[in-house]
């Protein structure tokens, strides 16, 4: 087997792999599931990040035309593609950064853990690999229902010996960037000054937007926040109906995971202040895993913080969302103890 995709041309007339090798300042990140929905503008995107060095794109079909195609923009990062299972530990040794949005996506009418019994696997063996080959980078995790890949890939780390909480991050950025859009909205202000904390997990009412806390301070009414924290809660599912059958998000997923894989690349270089929404293994409630803020740095999550004073509305909304999580969590767990 090659060690990766063979490029055009004369690979002996090209220094890029010795550029790499070279120590060339910057991060190594694997996405897999590259070829995907998710996994192509992600690609593109993480081209464009001058804090990768390095950009390993993995998936099971049809990575050598994203690969020959990304690796073609005038950008810093030197890009390598892998096709399938045995190309997969090749993709993974060295890296500092693995992005997982492999797996299929709902279709109207299905909800995300209908996912499970195809996504769990794959995820599964994705997080087995990691264990093998780079135990030690930073994981975020996108394929659904991230409420029990999260759990999950900790119990593969777990069985392999390789389990470091800090590394493990479920992505809910989505539902961040969906706040600060529907939110800016209602207030006629620009989604970029705004900044809303959401908490819980990710799916229906386990996507707990905390609007009693939005940055810039504001006084939304009594309608205002049932119309918000709906269409926050919902936000996956206006795109699965909007697509039709095509699929769900993926473009608005891509610019997420790109800006949160931005924060977890500050962090791994040392930024300070670097905070950001993520679904990560939390003693900030009675449940293994939760989603709040966590501060990244060097170590992956190094501080979960606290949720802050919760208004009535939104400590009912907590209750449901919990006791829907704790089953989606022991879910995902028994699926690796069995
Ligand atoms: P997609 O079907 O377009 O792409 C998935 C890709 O995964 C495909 O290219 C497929 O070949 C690849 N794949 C399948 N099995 C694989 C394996 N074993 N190893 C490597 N790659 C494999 O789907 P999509 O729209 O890109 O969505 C991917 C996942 O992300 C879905 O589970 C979806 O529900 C989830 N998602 C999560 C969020 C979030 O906020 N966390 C948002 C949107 C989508
Ligand atoms: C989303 O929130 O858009 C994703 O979780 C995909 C989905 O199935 O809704």
């Amino acid at each position: 087997q090659p060690s990766n995709l063979q490029m055009e041309g004369n690979s002996s007339l090209r220094r890029a792999d010795c550029r790499a090798k070279g120590g060339a300042p910057g991060f190594k990140v694997a996405i897999l599931g590259a070829a995907g929905g998710i996994g192509q503008p992600l690609s593109m995107l993480m081209k464009m990040n001058p804090l990768v060095s390095v950009l390993h794109l993995y998936d099971v079909v049809n990575s050598p035309g994203v690969t020959a195609d990304v690796s073609h923009m005038d950008t810093g990062a030197v890009v390598r593609g892998f096709l399938g299972q045995p190309q997969l530990e090749n993709a993974l040794t060295g890296m500092d950064l693995v992005i997982i949005p492999a797996g299929v996506p709902r279709k109207p009418g299905m909800t995300r853990d209908d996912l499970f019994n195809i996504n769990a696997g794959i995820v599964r063996t994705l997080c087995e690999g990691i264990s093998k080959c780079c135990p030690n980078a930073i994981v975020n995790l996108i394929s659904n229902p991230v409420n029990s890949t999260v759990p999950i890939a900790a119990e593969v780390f777990k069985k392999a010996g390789t389990y470091d909480p800090k590394r493990l991050l479920g992505v809910t950025m989505l539902d961040v960037v969906r706040a600060n859009t529907f939110v800016a909205e209602v207030l006629g202000l620009d989604p970029r000054e705004v900044d809303v904390p959401v908490v819980g997990g990710h799916s229906g009412v386990t996507i707990l937007p905390l609007l009693s806390q939005v940055k810039p301070p504001c006084s939304l009414t009594a309608e205002e926040t049932e119309y918000l924290t709906n269409r926050i809660q919902n936000g996956g599912t206006e795109v699965v109906e909007a697509k039709a059958g095509a699929g769900s998000a993926t473009l608005s997923m891509a610019y997420a995971a790109v800006k949160f894989a931005d924060a977890c690349l500050r962090g791994l270089r040392g930024d300070a202040g670097v905070v950001e929404c993520a679904f990560v293994a939390s003693q900030v409630t009675e449940l293994p895993f939760f989603a709040s803020k966590v501060r990244i740095g060097r170590n992956g999550a190094e501080e979960v913080y606290q949720l802050g004073p919760l208004n009535e509305y939104e400590r009912a909304g907590m209750e449901k969302a919990k006791k829907e999580l704790a089953a989606s969590i022991q879910k995902g767990v028994s699926f690796i103890r069995k």
